[in-house]
């Protein structure tokens, strides 16, 4: 039998037609991009995360010298928080990424290791994790990770 997933998002031209509150995650992701350190491969990721208290967290990708070792903003920025917050889920997470210190005109999708990661906080948070995918020109809004990675490796099941 042939089967097929559909995956579901929404997709916006304008910041502004974002809610309040993914708008401001979006621009925080913006923001912490700034605070990426990539010399080698000169393309900067801001990560957001907004938690279940409403704190706000950010992070961006960090490479080194020994290239290609380095992290991704968004596994930086998840691994950050379940360090350090183990009980509090991950309600939103939005992504936004810069050349040149200029926003990307296309939205940038996470990698398929930040994927995985991102479903397991999302596993752990107990609660859908939305996504926000931010580009000068298009915005993305995935409302839960599993639309990502339908088709996922879950060894707790
Ligand atoms: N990168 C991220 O931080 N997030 C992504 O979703 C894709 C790629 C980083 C890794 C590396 O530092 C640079 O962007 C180029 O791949």
């Amino acid at each position: 039998m042939k089967k097929k997933i559909l995956i579901e998002y929404q997709e916006f031209t304008l910041a502004t037609q974002l809610q309040d509150k993914e708008k401001e995650l979006l621009d925080r992701a913006i923001e912490a991009a700034d605070n990426a350190y990539s010399p080698f491969s000169k393309f900067s990721v801001g990560a957001a995360a907004r938690l279940s208290t409403g704190e706000i967290l950010t992070a961006a990708n960090q490479e080194s010298e020994a290239f290609p070792s380095g992290l991704c903003a968004e596994r930086t920025l998840i691994f950050y928080v379940m360090a350090n917050y183990p009980k509090s889920a991950i309600q939103s997470i939005a992504i936004a990424a810069k050349r040149d210190g200029k926003l990307t005109d296309e939205p940038t999708r996470p990698c398929g290791a930040c994927v995985q990661v991102m479903l397991d906080a999302q596993n752990r948070g107990g609660e859908p994790m939305s996504i926000i995918l931010g580009g000068k020109e298009k915005i993305e809004v995935i409302s839960s990770i599993n639309d990502l990675l339908p088709f996922s490796f879950d060894n707790l099941k």
